[in-house]
Protein backbone atom coordinates (compact mmCIF):
# COMPACT_ATOMS: atom_id res chain seq x y z
CA UNK A 1 0.00 0.00 0.00
CA UNK A 2 1.51 3.18 -1.13
CA UNK A 3 1.11 6.40 1.40
CA UNK A 4 0.48 9.56 0.18
CA UNK A 5 0.56 13.17 2.19
CA UNK A 6 0.29 15.37 -0.32
CA UNK A 7 -2.22 16.20 -3.31
CA UNK A 8 0.24 15.88 -5.91
CA UNK A 9 1.35 13.05 -4.79
CA UNK A 10 -1.57 11.21 -4.68
CA UNK A 11 -3.07 11.97 -8.47
CA UNK A 12 0.26 11.44 -9.63
CA UNK A 13 -0.01 7.47 -8.12
CA UNK A 14 -3.57 7.60 -10.15
CA UNK A 15 -3.15 8.89 -12.97
CA UNK A 16 -2.95 5.47 -14.46
CA UNK A 17 -4.93 3.67 -11.57
CA UNK A 18 -8.12 2.93 -13.67
CA UNK A 19 -11.22 3.27 -12.06
CA UNK A 20 -11.29 4.22 -9.00
CA UNK A 21 -13.03 2.67 -5.52
CA UNK A 22 -12.44 5.34 -2.57
CA UNK A 23 -13.78 4.68 0.93
CA UNK A 24 -12.98 7.92 2.82
CA UNK A 25 -12.24 7.25 6.84
CA UNK A 26 -11.14 9.23 10.25
CA UNK A 27 -9.59 6.94 11.04
CA UNK A 28 -9.59 4.39 14.53
CA UNK A 29 -10.78 1.45 11.38
CA UNK A 30 -12.93 -1.15 13.07
CA UNK A 31 -14.31 -4.22 11.42
CA UNK A 32 -17.26 -2.01 9.54
CA UNK A 33 -14.51 -0.16 8.17
CA UNK A 34 -12.50 -3.27 6.57
CA UNK A 35 -16.02 -4.37 5.28
CA UNK A 36 -15.74 -1.36 3.17
CA UNK A 37 -12.52 -1.90 1.92
CA UNK A 38 -13.15 -5.77 0.85
CA UNK A 39 -16.04 -4.66 -0.78
CA UNK A 40 -14.60 -1.37 -2.81
CA UNK A 41 -12.78 -4.56 -5.12
CA UNK A 42 -15.92 -5.12 -6.75
CA UNK A 43 -16.33 -1.68 -7.84
CA UNK A 44 -12.73 -0.56 -8.99
CA UNK A 45 -9.54 -1.93 -10.20
CA UNK A 46 -7.87 0.36 -7.74
CA UNK A 47 -8.94 0.86 -4.10
CA UNK A 48 -8.16 4.13 -2.38
CA UNK A 49 -8.59 4.45 1.61
CA UNK A 50 -8.81 8.34 3.16
CA UNK A 51 -7.96 8.73 6.81
CA UNK A 52 -8.51 12.40 7.95
CA UNK A 53 -10.20 13.47 11.28
CA UNK A 54 -11.84 16.78 9.40
CA UNK A 55 -11.98 19.89 12.26
CA UNK A 56 -14.88 21.31 10.38
CA UNK A 57 -17.66 18.24 10.94
CA UNK A 58 -17.17 18.93 14.75
CA UNK A 59 -19.01 21.48 17.04
CA UNK A 60 -17.02 23.39 19.50
CA UNK A 61 -18.15 20.97 22.27
CA UNK A 62 -17.52 18.00 20.65
CA UNK A 63 -14.26 15.48 20.63
CA UNK A 64 -12.41 16.27 17.81
CA UNK A 65 -9.46 16.58 19.95
CA UNK A 66 -9.67 13.58 21.70
CA UNK A 67 -10.93 11.74 18.74
CA UNK A 68 -9.23 8.47 18.97
CA UNK A 69 -6.23 8.51 16.58
CA UNK A 70 -4.14 5.08 15.46
CA UNK A 71 -2.29 5.52 12.50
CA UNK A 72 -0.24 2.79 12.45
CA UNK A 73 -2.47 0.01 13.44
CA UNK A 74 -4.88 1.75 11.07
CA UNK A 75 -2.48 1.26 7.96
CA UNK A 76 -1.65 -2.36 9.32
CA UNK A 77 -5.18 -3.41 8.58
CA UNK A 78 -5.70 -1.40 5.49
CA UNK A 79 -2.80 -3.34 3.97
CA UNK A 80 -4.30 -6.49 5.35
CA UNK A 81 -7.30 -5.58 3.68
CA UNK A 82 -5.26 -5.05 0.41
CA UNK A 83 -6.06 -1.53 0.22
CA UNK A 84 -3.71 0.10 -2.66
CA UNK A 85 -2.99 3.72 -2.20
CA UNK A 86 -4.15 5.36 1.50
CA UNK A 87 -4.46 9.28 1.28
CA UNK A 88 -3.50 10.27 4.72
CA UNK A 89 -3.00 14.60 4.95
CA UNK A 90 -2.61 16.62 7.44
CA UNK A 91 -4.72 19.95 8.35
CA UNK A 92 -2.35 22.44 6.65
CA UNK A 93 -3.03 19.98 3.47
CA UNK A 94 -6.64 19.80 3.18
CA UNK A 95 -6.96 23.18 4.39
CA UNK A 96 -3.86 24.91 4.01
CA UNK A 97 -6.20 28.63 4.53
CA UNK A 98 -8.84 28.70 6.68
CA UNK A 99 -12.01 26.72 4.11
CA UNK A 100 -14.57 30.29 2.80
CA UNK A 101 -16.25 28.47 0.10
CA UNK A 102 -18.64 25.12 1.58
CA UNK A 103 -21.44 22.72 0.66
CA UNK A 104 -23.90 23.28 2.47
CA UNK A 105 -26.93 20.95 2.39
CA UNK A 106 -30.46 21.33 1.72
CA UNK A 107 -32.11 23.02 4.55
CA UNK A 108 -34.26 20.15 4.75
CA UNK A 109 -31.69 17.95 5.66
CA UNK A 110 -29.77 19.66 7.38
CA UNK A 111 -32.29 20.95 9.84
CA UNK A 112 -33.30 17.13 11.25
CA UNK A 113 -32.27 14.63 13.55
CA UNK A 114 -28.74 14.82 13.26
CA UNK A 115 -28.49 18.03 11.83
CA UNK A 116 -30.87 19.45 15.04
CA UNK A 117 -28.30 17.93 17.38
CA UNK A 118 -25.58 19.37 15.29
CA UNK A 119 -25.61 22.20 13.84
CA UNK A 120 -23.16 22.73 11.05
CA UNK A 121 -21.77 18.83 11.04
CA UNK A 122 -23.58 17.78 7.65
CA UNK A 123 -21.79 21.19 6.11
CA UNK A 124 -18.36 19.89 7.61
CA UNK A 125 -18.94 16.54 6.20
CA UNK A 126 -20.21 17.66 2.65
CA UNK A 127 -17.74 20.14 2.46
CA UNK A 128 -14.80 17.19 3.30
CA UNK A 129 -16.12 14.87 1.58
CA UNK A 130 -16.78 17.26 -2.17
CA UNK A 131 -12.86 18.03 -1.46
CA UNK A 132 -11.51 14.75 -1.21
CA UNK A 133 -13.72 13.39 -4.37
CA UNK A 134 -12.42 16.50 -6.40
CA UNK A 135 -8.92 14.96 -5.15
CA UNK A 136 -9.54 11.33 -5.69
CA UNK A 137 -12.08 11.37 -8.68
CA UNK A 138 -13.05 8.13 -7.78
CA UNK A 139 -15.61 6.05 -9.76
CA UNK A 140 -17.22 4.67 -6.74
CA UNK A 141 -17.49 5.48 -2.75
CA UNK A 142 -18.46 3.62 -0.48
CA UNK A 143 -19.86 4.16 2.71
CA UNK A 144 -21.79 2.53 5.84
CA UNK A 145 -25.56 3.08 6.64
CA UNK A 146 -24.69 3.17 10.26
CA UNK A 147 -24.45 6.89 9.31
CA UNK A 148 -27.76 6.99 7.34
CA UNK A 149 -28.32 10.63 6.64
CA UNK A 150 -24.82 11.47 6.24
CA UNK A 151 -24.71 8.93 3.64
CA UNK A 152 -28.19 10.28 2.26
CA UNK A 153 -26.93 13.93 2.38
CA UNK A 154 -23.66 12.00 0.42
CA UNK A 155 -25.69 11.01 -2.08
CA UNK A 156 -28.37 13.80 -2.54
CA UNK A 157 -25.23 16.00 -3.19
CA UNK A 158 -23.55 13.59 -5.82
CA UNK A 159 -26.84 13.89 -7.54
CA UNK A 160 -27.51 17.79 -7.52
CA UNK A 161 -23.96 18.59 -8.10
CA UNK A 162 -23.60 16.13 -10.96
CA UNK A 163 -20.68 14.27 -9.89
CA UNK A 164 -20.08 11.16 -11.87
CA UNK A 165 -20.05 9.34 -8.83
CA UNK A 166 -21.88 5.76 -7.69
CA UNK A 167 -22.48 5.73 -3.97
CA UNK A 168 -22.65 2.24 -2.28
CA UNK A 169 -24.11 1.97 1.11
CA UNK A 170 -22.88 -0.65 2.69
CA UNK A 171 -24.43 -2.39 5.54
CA UNK A 172 -23.18 -1.73 9.12
CA UNK A 173 -20.95 -4.59 11.03
CA UNK A 174 -22.42 -5.38 14.50
CA UNK A 175 -21.29 -6.93 17.20
CA UNK A 176 -21.92 -10.31 18.59
CA UNK A 177 -24.53 -8.87 20.90
CA UNK A 178 -25.93 -6.55 18.25
CA UNK A 179 -24.08 -3.20 19.06
CA UNK A 180 -22.97 -1.58 15.96
CA UNK A 181 -19.14 -0.96 15.38
CA UNK A 182 -18.33 2.51 15.84
CA UNK A 183 -14.92 4.14 16.70
CA UNK A 184 -16.94 6.13 20.08
CA UNK A 185 -17.68 2.88 21.10
CA UNK A 186 -14.25 2.73 22.87
CA UNK A 187 -15.14 5.51 25.31
CA UNK A 188 -17.54 3.43 27.04
CA UNK A 189 -16.73 2.28 30.33
CA UNK A 190 -16.95 -2.13 30.78
CA UNK A 191 -20.97 -1.10 32.52
CA UNK A 192 -21.96 1.10 29.63
CA UNK A 193 -20.34 -1.79 26.98
CA UNK A 194 -23.05 -4.16 28.62
CA UNK A 195 -26.19 -1.73 28.40
CA UNK A 196 -25.26 -0.37 24.70
CA UNK A 197 -27.15 -3.59 22.85
CA UNK A 198 -29.77 -1.71 24.01
CA UNK A 199 -30.15 0.82 21.77
CA UNK A 200 -30.29 -2.01 18.89
CA UNK A 201 -32.77 -4.12 20.91
CA UNK A 202 -35.48 -1.03 21.37
CA UNK A 203 -35.32 -0.66 17.46
CA UNK A 204 -35.68 -4.03 17.02
CA UNK A 205 -38.57 -4.24 18.89
CA UNK A 206 -40.00 -1.42 16.73
CA UNK A 207 -39.10 -3.12 13.36
CA UNK A 208 -41.43 -6.27 15.21
CA UNK A 209 -44.45 -3.97 16.12
CA UNK A 210 -44.42 -2.57 12.73
CA UNK A 211 -44.16 -5.87 10.96
CA UNK A 212 -46.98 -7.08 12.98
CA UNK A 213 -49.13 -4.18 12.20
CA UNK A 214 -48.87 -1.13 14.50
CA UNK A 215 -48.88 2.00 12.70
CA UNK A 216 -49.11 4.27 16.05
CA UNK A 217 -45.42 5.35 15.31
CA UNK A 218 -45.34 7.82 17.83
CA UNK A 219 -46.62 5.84 20.29
CA UNK A 220 -43.73 2.85 19.05
CA UNK A 221 -41.15 6.22 19.39
CA UNK A 222 -42.10 7.26 22.77
CA UNK A 223 -42.33 3.65 24.68
CA UNK A 224 -38.31 2.43 23.09
CA UNK A 225 -37.23 6.18 24.43
CA UNK A 226 -39.09 5.63 27.53
CA UNK A 227 -37.43 2.46 28.11
CA UNK A 228 -34.24 3.71 27.54
CA UNK A 229 -34.37 6.49 30.20
CA UNK A 230 -35.16 4.04 32.54
CA UNK A 231 -32.14 2.36 31.72
CA UNK A 232 -30.00 5.56 32.21
CA UNK A 233 -30.17 6.61 29.14
CA UNK A 234 -30.66 10.45 27.54
CA UNK A 235 -32.28 9.72 23.91
CA UNK A 236 -31.81 12.71 21.19
CA UNK A 237 -34.27 11.07 19.21
CA UNK A 238 -35.98 7.81 17.89
CA UNK A 239 -37.85 8.42 14.88
CA UNK A 240 -39.66 6.52 12.16
CA UNK A 241 -38.94 8.13 9.03
CA UNK A 242 -39.12 7.36 5.52
CA UNK A 243 -35.96 6.05 3.90
CA UNK A 244 -35.70 8.28 0.82
CA UNK A 245 -35.83 10.94 2.47
CA UNK A 246 -36.01 10.88 6.09
CA UNK A 247 -38.85 12.94 6.60
CA UNK A 248 -42.30 11.71 8.27
CA UNK A 249 -44.05 9.02 6.62
CA UNK A 250 -47.34 10.04 5.32
CA UNK A 251 -48.74 7.03 4.25
CA UNK A 252 -48.48 3.50 4.21
CA UNK A 253 -46.48 2.29 0.95
CA UNK A 254 -43.53 3.86 1.97
CA UNK A 255 -40.05 1.80 2.88
CA UNK A 256 -39.31 2.83 6.39
CA UNK A 257 -36.11 2.96 8.76
CA UNK A 258 -36.22 3.64 12.44
CA UNK A 259 -32.70 5.94 13.32
CA UNK A 260 -31.74 6.51 16.53
CA UNK A 261 -29.48 8.56 18.77
CA UNK A 262 -28.76 8.64 22.14
CA UNK A 263 -26.37 9.17 24.92
CA UNK A 264 -25.07 6.53 27.63
CA UNK A 265 -22.65 8.13 30.09
CA UNK A 266 -21.11 10.54 27.78
CA UNK A 267 -20.78 8.97 25.04
CA UNK A 268 -23.64 9.87 21.93
CA UNK A 269 -24.73 6.24 19.91
CA UNK A 270 -25.89 6.56 16.84
CA UNK A 271 -28.04 3.37 15.10
CA UNK A 272 -30.74 2.47 12.57
CA UNK A 273 -32.67 -0.26 11.34
CA UNK A 274 -34.45 -0.34 7.89
CA UNK A 275 -37.87 -1.64 8.23
CA UNK A 276 -38.66 -4.25 5.66
O1 LIG B 1 -18.05 8.92 8.31
C1 LIG B 1 -16.94 9.46 8.46
O2 LIG B 1 -15.96 8.86 8.96
C2 LIG B 1 -16.76 10.92 8.08
O3 LIG B 1 -17.91 11.65 8.33
C3 LIG B 1 -16.30 11.11 6.61
C4 LIG B 1 -17.33 10.61 5.62
C5 LIG B 1 -14.97 10.39 6.40
C6 LIG B 1 -16.07 12.62 6.34
O4 LIG B 1 -15.13 13.16 7.21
Amino acid sequence: MQIHTTVDDLRSALRRAGKVAFAPTMGNLHAGHISLMQQARQYGECVVASIFVNRLQFGPREDFDKYPRTFETDCQQLRDAGVDHLFAPDESVLYPTPQQYFVTPADAQDSILEGASRPGHFRGVATVVAKLFNIVQPAAVLLGKKDYQQLMVIRNMVRELNMPIEIIGCETIRAADGLALSSRNGYLSAQARTEAPRLYQQLQAIAHAIDIGQRDYASLESTATEHLRQHGWQPDYIAIRRRSDLLLPIDDHQTLVVVAAAKLENTRLLDNLEIV
